[in-house]
């Protein structure tokens, strides 16, 4: 099912992904701390004359850490280099790319945490010593060849963080975790991309829009282009509160950025009548993936306290009931969990 809060690239959004991508810090909104720490980086690098340590970004889908690793290879005036995990399949692929880097390049790989142990094992030494071993013929007349690469900067990005092995993890000299984005930074964020394409959003819509959001901005920016949509077809010039709110309702998008899916997962949680509920049955009743449900539908609502995660599964929180009109279950002290833990 294709969802409209959906948080993976659709292909709708690709085009404008790119000319809706801030290119610069003044252009990228909110994860302030982050944006700061990576100017003092990047300052430092540069009046080194050095290129900059290897970064890491964690995060829930959409929440901008591509558009990081553009704007860093923007600052260090460095060419990008971009593939994903999945595409590294065999050593010699990654063999290839790294023997044709410069010096001063940035290769982004994304979803690191989806890179084979054999493949890891090879970039160790490339992200360590700048060194690529290449391990000719096997057995015992195997022999090794050191080749030396240009110094560059490793950038990866993850939606899992949990998955990333450690002795990849710590090779990056630096690790940011995204976050949600709050109503005023998404409602920003609807303005400006609003001004690129050349749309008049009102101050009520744009807030309206990013409270229904689920604190990301692609979801932002999409529910922005279907919100155009209907003004277009009102011929209406303008974006105001009214049609932004019929839109989003039309489109089954509710006050908290709920749609069905988090909706059934939600009644799911609180049909356990507060037993918790593991991945595997929340997966298999709602004919989705583990992983989606895991990358994509809880992260926003853990962050938000509507459901918690615990070792034996997963609870809907008060705050999730009281959304529903609800009246929380008793709190009952559960034999079954003492004699557990
Ligand atoms: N801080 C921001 N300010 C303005 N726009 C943003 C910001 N972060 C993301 N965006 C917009 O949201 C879109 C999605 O961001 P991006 O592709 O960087 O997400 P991502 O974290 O790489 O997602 P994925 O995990 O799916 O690869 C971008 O096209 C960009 O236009
Ligand atoms: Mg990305």
């Amino acid at each position: 099912m294709e969802r409209i809060v959906e948080v993976e690239k659709i292909a709708f959004d690709i085009d404008d992904e790119v000319t809706l991508r801030p290119s610069t810090w003044d252009e990228y909104i909110g994860q302030e701390k982050i944006k700061k720490n990576l100017q003092v980086f990047i300052k430092a690098a540069q009046k080194r004359g050095e290129s900059l340590d290897h970064v890491l970004f964690f995060g829930p889908p959409g929440l901008g850490k591509t558009t990081l690793a553009n704007i860093i290879a923007t600052q260090m005036h460095a060419n990008i280099k971009t593939t994903a995990a999945p595409m590294i399949e065999k050593s010699g692929d990654l063999a290839a790319i790294l023997t044709n880097l410069e010096e001063g390049d940035i290769l982004f790989i994304d979803e690191i945490h989806r890179l084979s142990p054999a493949i890891e094992e090879i970039l160790y030494p490339a992200m360590e010593d700048f060194r690529l071993d290449i391990i000719i013929g096997s057995g015992p007349a195997a022999q090794t060849i050191k080749l030396d690469l240009p110094r560059f900067t490793l950038i990866g990005a993850t939606t899992r963080a949990g998955m990333i092995s450690a002795p990849l993890r710590d090779r990056f000299g630096m690790h940011f975790r995204l976050q949600f984005y709050n109503h005023d930074e998404l409602a920003q964020i609807i303005r400006a991309a609003s001004t690129k394409l050349s749309l008049v959003c009102h101050k009520d819509a744009s807030i309206e829009t990013s409270r229904r959001s689920r604190g990301t901005p692609r979801i932002a920016l999409r529910l922005l282009k279907r919100i155009r949509d209907y003004a277009q077809v009102e011929d209406e010039a303008e974006i105001f509160l009214h049609r932004a709110q019929y839109a989003l309702d039309e489109l089954g998008v509710d006050e908290q950025g709920f749609d069905e899916m988090d909706i059934r997962f939600l009644e799911l949680l609180i049909a356990a009548k507060g037993r918790p509920m593991g991945l595997g049955t929340i997966a298999a009743t709602l004919s989705e993936d583990e992983g989606t449900i895991e990358d994509v539908i809880e992260p926003y609502l853990i962050a938000n306290g509507y459901i918690e995660k615990t070792a034996r599964g997963r609870v809907a929180t008060p705050k999730c009931y009281e959304h529903f009109r609800l009246t929380p279950p008793e709190q009952k002290p559960n034999l079954f969990d003492e004699g557990l833990s």
